[in-house]
């Protein structure tokens, strides 16, 4: 979709030569004159028209604009939330119209609002089409985002065009089914990310696994057909001294449980465990873009969870990268077994900050349920960064709890740790599993199994958190400048 930046008052609006105008409304507009503001004022008057959120009115060719059809969507107060929903209602009822050609006209040139109504816009104008010949691809192919002024809106429309890519990958790799998003096709589409020259782009086999101690994430990949891949991406905004951040995405293809198998009811849903995966090659893809002046690296352990003759069996123990070995309770907490090596591998970039992002636990989903991703870490600063990375692009996650008292039931006879203890806290037990793997750096963990898809008529991958992701490596771009010996000098 192309996507442009205009300045625009309701009075241009009105002028604007388009196949539909969107024009949002809050409780506080009041200051618009012209025949947008009359047509507005007459739809309230008549009833057929309010302000509370959720609100909205479609006209047909109405006389006097321009525009094919015009549209006036309610924001309530205009918090972000209602922004987003109200973009997202207005879109969704131009996408069943022949509009190909689309303005929203934003009441502020806020940097939030600007950012997520562009990402709201085009997440409802995506249409899933890989593996569907039948679906019809999205008319809108051109949105303009008007605000009251485009030159200070600038550098947040390169932000959201960033984002707005980013996140269309990740929906894409997580929707794709898991015949066609094998480990060895996520690893081509990483290596396509290399086509950017800030990103370069490695792709190990089993024998390099091997031979790098990965006896863990090896083990879990040893019933499969499709071969493991381990990908490592590497984002060079900055000079090469700069310690990166490190982003390790879960790339289960898919998960069926192994020998601990699963019931088969949604089962397809879990074509969606690698949303961690494609939620790092978002970013990447969004990186290359905004180019901040920040060194990023990407970890990608990708692999399906087979049952079969070669299978992983409950019981069986293995040694992972680091040393410790691991006594495998279920097969099925298999995303802890593959990000644990990654997590060691990890080691060697000396990061700032490692963070994992992973479909985890079906018990982060009875927590938290679908809004808000957990998450988990080990170091303050890391965690009110993620949690305002989160706060400002709208993609919320929750800091969950890391008592040492909470590894209690990963205690083994067998081996150093069980990969699982009882159902109680499930989604802190297996952060509890993965911390024993990431002292050595500060470290995020986060669960979103709850955010990553939706279920339902709506199924589908969301692309988060790729808008938390992004936040996060842009605030370490921003304040590295900030405290950079050439700058200060000036
Ligand atoms: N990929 C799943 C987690 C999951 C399940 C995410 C359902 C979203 C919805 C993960 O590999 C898994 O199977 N976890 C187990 C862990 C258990 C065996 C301790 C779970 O959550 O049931
Ligand atoms: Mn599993
Ligand atoms: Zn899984």
């Amino acid at each position: 979709m192309n996507l442009e930046l205009q300045t625009l008052s309701w009075a241009q609006a009105a002028s604007l030569q388009v196949d539909a105008l969107i024009v949002l409304v809050s409780q506080k507009q009041n200051k618009h004159t012209g025949l947008l503001s009359t047509m507005l004022s007459q739809a309230e008057k008549s009833g057929d028209f309010n302000r509370s959120a959720g609100q909205s009115m479609l006209w047909w060719k109405p006389a006097g604009l321009k525009a094919q059809r015009l549209v006036f969507a309610a924001t309530g107060e205009g918090r972000p939330q209602d922004v987003r929903q109200a973009v997202t209602l207005a879109v969704q009822a131009l996408k069943k119209t022949k509009s190909a050609k689309v303005a929203i006209c934003l009441e502020e040139s806020h940097s939030k609002q600007l950012v997520i109504a562009t990402q709201a816009a085009a997440d409802a104008a995506y249409v899933y089409t890989h593996t569907k010949p039948s679906a019809k691809p999205s008319l809108i192919s051109h949105l303009i985002i008007g605000v009251p002024d485009a030159k200070s809106s600038q550098q947040d429309f390169v932000h959201a065009k960033a984002q707005v890519s980013g996140v269309a990958l990740a929906r894409e790799w997580g929707n794709r089914p898991a015949n066609h998003a094998t480990p060895d096709l996520l690893a081509k589409a990483a290596k396509g990310l290399a086509k950017h020259a800030s990103i370069s782009c490695e792709v190990l086999g089993l024998k390099e696994v091997l031979r790098l101690g990965m006896g863990s994430f090896a083990a879990v990949a040893q019933a499969s057909a499709e071969p493991l891949r381990f990908i490592v991406l590497n984002y060079k905004g900055a000079a090469a001294s700069q310690a990166p951040v490190v982003l390790v995405g879960k790339g289960i293809t898919f998960d069926t449980g192994g020998i601990s198998l699963k019931p088969g009811p949604g089962m397809d849903e879990m074509k969606f465990d690698m949303c961690g995966a494609a939620s790092v090659l978002g970013t990447f893809e969004a990186l290359a873009h905004l180019k901040p002046k920040v060194n990023v690296v990407g970890l990608i352990p990708a692999c399906e969870n087979m049952p079969g003759g070669r299978a992983l069996k409950p019981g069986d123990v293995v040694t992972s990268m680091s040393g410790q070995t691991i006594e495998i309770l279920n097969t099925d907490a298999e995303g802890r077994l593959v990000l644990c090596d990654a997590l060691t591998y990890a080691k060697r970039f000396k990061p700032i900050a490692v963070i994992d992002i992973a479909t985890l636990t079906g018990a982060c989903v009875i927590a938290l349920g679908h809004l808000r991703s957990g998450l988990y870490a080990t170091d303050e600063k890391l965690a009110q960064q993620l949690l305002q990375a989160g706060e400002q692009s709208l993609d919320l996650c929750w800091r969950m709890p890391l008592d040492d008292e909470y590894a209690e039931g990963l205690k083994s006879n067998f081996a150093d740790v069980a990969n699982v203890a009882d159902r109680a806290a499930g989604s802190v037990t297996a952060a509890k599993f993965l911390q024993r793997f990431a002292k050595d750096f500060p470290w995020a963990h986060l669960d979103i199994a709850g955010t990553a898809w939706k279920s339902g008529a709506a199924k589908g991958a969301t692309g988060r958190p790729v808008p938390a992701l992004l936040a996060y490596v842009m605030m370490q771009a921003n304040m590295s400048l900030k405290t950079s010996p050439l700058k200060s000098k000036n």
